[in-house]
């Protein structure tokens, strides 16, 4: 049996998804929770032999100096989403984690994010500058911990769309690094910084991070892996489980709006309208890739500060039927966002961890059913995403 430790590495460890992430990982590790809302804990997956999770050690980058510890409290605290003393039971390694949590880099993450940071971050001149400090992080942290190998996964607030599309071949690119002007964001800087050394990367939000076409080539160059984007954990789960029926009855959609409210900082991010373009094209392409056509669609997303962490979406879904009848579905969608996206995040590390012993190499598309915009993937379906998935464990399971 395989009993080597894994490093995880989060960029922005401290955040709702991130802290909410390392809460479950230590509350499993100590056996004090069960594994309701576990995509990998599923009896489909126990042949596969994914890793155990007490084989996993954690550290991170993050842009706000609030101890770790002290951001799970508050969070979970403010929006009365775990009992304190499962919370209380999780400090002390809370704080260990804490102690490997690294200052990050804000490099063209935009306004609302800047205004998050802390003023001491380092402030290198060029691109290469940022992923040789990123890079020397992660080699810190695998020969503290003697790990061979590092999972890098990208939880951090949503950037704006990048203003200039990257070149598209590797050479470019790299040739592009000392440039002080370049516009590469932050995210495709730790996503080079993870890939070029040969480390796996997975994508939760919308950012660029390994999108580019010349960083997926980093990847293959490197025999590594990596995947994205933007996990699909409410709303735009239900619009890839509901779409695909209105489509196999032949019930023609005419309009799908979608309006979201909470209040969370990555409300706040959101709230920018820079910002809150990266996540409404994410959440907006589905319907019309699933239906093959594009009926009128709207999504907004609204902060309201006193909702917190509790997101509320209601949809109306306007459709015609037989005899050209025009009927109505309604769906109220409320949850805690991070309640639903941390053990997601846990899932994707341990099929990624599955991936790195497989050598798979570049994207992994049997993840998409994780995503509102799986890269390489235009089959939107929840359920054969899931069997892409299933599939793919299956073979990893012989
Ligand atoms: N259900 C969900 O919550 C959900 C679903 C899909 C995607 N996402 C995406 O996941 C991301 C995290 O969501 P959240 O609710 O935890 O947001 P959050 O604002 O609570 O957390 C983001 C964290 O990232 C840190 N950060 C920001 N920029 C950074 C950088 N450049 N380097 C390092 N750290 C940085 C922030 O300080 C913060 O701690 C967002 O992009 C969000 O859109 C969330």
């Amino acid at each position: 049996m395989n009993t080597s430790r894994i490093g995880i590495w989060l960029i922005g460890a401290k955040g709702g998804v991130g802290g909410t992430a390392l809460l479950g990982l230590t509350a499993l590790q100590k056996g004090l929770i069960d594994k309701a809302g576990l995509v990998s804990e599923l009896r489909q997956f126990t042949a596969a032999n994914l890793a155990d999770w007490g084989r996993f050690v954690v550290a991170g980058h993050e842009i706000r100096r609030i101890p770790l510890a002290e951001a799970v409290e508050r969070f979970t605290a403010e929006n009365r989403m775990i009992d304190p003393k499962l919370v209380a039971a999780c400090r002390g390694e809370l704080e260990q984690i804490d102690r490997r949590i690294r200052p990050g880099t804000i490099r063209n993450v935009g306004q609302a994010i800047a205004a998050l940071a802390d003023a001491d971050l380092p402030q290198e001149k060029s691109p290469r500058e940022i992923i040789a400090r990123l890079r020397g992080d992660f080699q810190a942290f695998l020969d503290a911990e003697k790990l061979d190998h590092l999972i890098v996964v990208n939880v951090a607030s949503t950037e704006p769309p990048a203003p200039n599309p990257p070149p598209p071949s590797w050479s470019e690119l790299d040739a592009a690094f000392d440039d002080p002007q370049s516009t590469l964001p932050a995210s495709t800087l730790y996503a080079i910084a993870a890939l070029g050394a040969g480390y796996s990367y997975v994508n939760f939000t919308p950012s660029l991070g390994s999108a580019p076409a010349a960083v997926d080539e980093l990847a293959r160059r490197s025999d590594t892996r990596h995947y994205g984007c933007d996990g699909k954990t409410g709303e735009t789960l239900m619009k890839s489980v509901l779409a695909p029926m209105f489509a196999r009855r032949n019930l023609q959609v005419l309009s799908w709006v979608g309006h979201n409210i909470f209040g969370n900082m990555d409300a706040r991010v959101l709230d920018d309208p820079a910002n809150k373009q990266s996540k409404v094209v994410s959440k907006d392409r589905l319907v019309r890739e699933i239906l093959g056509y594009a009926p009128k669609t709207i999504v907004s997303l609204e902060n309201l500060p006193d909702l917190g962490d509790w997101k509320t979406a209601w949809d109306h879904i306007h459709f015609q039927g037989f005899l050209g009848l025009p009927m109505t579905l309604q769906f109220i969608w409320h949850g805690s966002d991070s309640i639903l996206a941390a053990p997601l995040v846990l899932d994707l590390i341990r099929f990624t961890e599955l991936a790195h012993r497989r050598r798979h190499v570049g994207p992994m598309p049997f993840l998409a059913s994780f995503f509102k915009s799986p890269y390489g993937v235009s089959d939107h379906n929840f359920e054969r995403q899931f069997q892409m998935l299933e599939g793919w464990v299956g073979i990893a399971a012989g």
